[in-house]
């Protein structure tokens, strides 16, 4: 059997499926591609996460678009994190030209130009489906995490939320909750003296600062209503996966507002979807692009809460990928659970790119068919060291891969064509009316004012000697702001105070 004839045989053995998979491209071998050796993916471990690395230029993103393309037309929906803007051409159809058309006949493929059902998504102000969450949904342990509290300053938060809930206090937004803030420390600090203890204004002042430090970094478009339903991420239209392309092009910047936004996706997408078995293909696809440049400037906890989800998520058919220059750029205990890996060309220029370009090739499969770290750096443009996780969860053959050309457009959309994309959505129109309903912040200047107009009365018959329990006034107006938002708390915050539970559960088993 000749060399080409025993690699044949190794990828297709490596690669036996009982079910659907998504074709990636056809493997190389000694710089030559091999007409359809076809390097597949099986879509019943598509949730076991996945990598693709390489350096600028060398074709990541257009093998995430690929895998985003392949998936949606197997049903399958997907989210995209497009930190550079790259991802819009999704919606329009390729085009095809001489050399897509050699590539697609070796690989085996037909290429049929197509534009994918797209909506685009922001957290500020870029165009699409404004992504929100509001306060309480957050609940105070994540609040705490984003904000990086110290214990003392999390027993406050803690307290806050407490008495928001007894008190029938809607925490929607940022304003509402430094309103909060501010009433424990002043009108309301004997009440939260009596009933929780002691706050401390000092601790109260750095929540504060805090607070407006997140808001600086855009944290106010974010925080509000009308909160996401993460079940908009999964639908399909005419039997098409939907891809999510959430923009964030001018979040860059922003590493606290990122990583909020990251943790409140994944917790909110742990909570809600149903644990689901071992089923035959993924129910939804994270893939995060350009993810080094947000990941390494998030903080320490926020990044191991971020892990402990990632690491739980799959048992809910959630695959997370991360697109990056190398792998060190992800953490090791999430590096060493990636089913798929796809491992574009490295560059080595300097003594610290050879140094990643051995640990990285350490992080393959040994191959009698290729030299890993030189294949690394001799790789072309849109070619890939590709390893999977087969049907029985065993590492398929590693392959030098020919990643197949994207049906839908490698460039970017137009304005013109973004804007009729955008009004064109339903879920634009469902999320993008602006909202400020009664919250705490309105709820507690209404409260004060009317203490303040009452005590103007009461001034006249002469003081009362203040006792220690409740006054009846202070009783009459809580009841009657329960009364004003207790149909709205229904619902959701109810839920969330479960769900608050778990997650803070979680946190302290870490
Ligand atoms: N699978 C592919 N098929 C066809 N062309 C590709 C492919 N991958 C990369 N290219 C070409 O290489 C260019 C750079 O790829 P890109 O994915 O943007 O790189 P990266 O994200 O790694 O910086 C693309 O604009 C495209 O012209
Ligand atoms: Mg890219």
């Amino acid at each position: 059997m000749s060399k080409k004839e025993a690699f044949i045989t190794h990828l297709a053995e490596g690669q036996k499926y009982k079910k659907d998979s998504i074709i990636l491209g056809t493997g190389i071998l000694e710089g030559q591609p091999i007409n359809r050796a076809q390097v597949r993916v099986p879509l019943k471990t598509m949730n076991r996460h996945g990598l693709i690395a390489g350096a600028t230029g060398t074709g990541k993103t257009k093998t995430l678009q690929v895998i985003a393309e392949q998936l949606a037309l197997k049903g399958v929906p997907s989210v995209l994190m497009d930190l550079k803007g790259d991802l819009s051409g999704l919606a329009k159809p390729g085009e095809l030209n001489d050399f897509i058309k050699n590539r697609s006949e070796v690989i085996g493929v037909e290429y049929v130009p197509m534009g994918l059902p797209v909506e685009l998504m922001s957290i500020s102000e870029e165009k699409g489906v404004k992504l929100k969450a509001t306060v309480s949904e957050f609940g105070p342990v994540l609040i705490s995490q984003i904000l990086e509290l110290n214990a003392t300053q999390q027993g406050v938060i803690a307290v806050v939320f407490r008495y928001c809930d007894l008190n029938h206090l809607p925490l929607l937004d940022l304003k509402d909750l430094k309103r909060v803030l501010q009433f424990v420390t002043n009108e309301g600090k004997e009440v939260i003296k009596k009933e929780f203890g002691q706050v401390s204004s000092a601790s109260v002042n750095t929540i504060m600062r805090k607070i407006i430090e997140l808001e600086q970094q855009g944290a106010n478009r974010f925080f509000g209503e009308k909160s996401f339903e993460v079940d908009d991420f999964v639908q399909t239209q005419d039997g098409k996966g939907k891809i999510s392309v959430i923009r964030l092009t001018d979040v860059q910047s922003k590493p606290k507002l990122f990583s909020t936004f990251m943790l409140s996706l994944l917790s909110e997408i742990y909570e809600t979807f149903p644990e689901q078995g071992d089923d035959d293909q993924p129910k939804l696809c994270l893939f995060i692009d350009e993810a080094h440049l947000v990941f390494s400037n998030a903080s320490k906890d926020l990044l191991e809460k971020i892990e402990a989800i990632v690491k739980l998520i799959r048992s809910k058919g959630v695959g997370v990928y991360f697109c990056t220059q190398t792998p060190t750029d992800v953490h090791d205990s999430i590096l060493g659970q990636l089913g798929l890996k796809v491992q574009h060309a490295l560059r080595a220029f300097t003594a610290k790119d050879r140094k990643a370009i051995t640990k990285t090739a350490e992080n393959y499969p040994e191959s009698e068919f290729y030299e890993v770290s030189e294949t690394l750096t001799s790789m072309g443009i849109g070619e890939a060291l590709v390893t999977a996780l087969n049907e029985k969860g065993i590492p398929t053959p590693l392959a030098h891969t020919l990643v197949r050309a994207p049906i839908s457009r490698m460039d970017i959309l137009e304005s013109s064509e973004i804007d009729e994309l955008v009004n064109g959505s339903q879920l634009v129109a469902k999320y993008n009316e602006d909202m400020d309903r009664e919250s705490a912040f309105e709820l507690l200047e209404e409260k004060m004012n009317r203490v303040e107009k009452e005590q103007e009365k009461a001034v006249l018959p002469g003081p009362k000697p203040r006792t220690a329990s409740r006054t009846p006034k202070e009783e009459s107006l809580l009841e009657e702001l329960s009364k004003n938002t207790m149909v709205r708390q229904l619902g959701r915050t109810i839920f969330r105070e479960l769900t608050r539970g778990i997650l803070g559960s979680f946190t302290r088993r870490r």
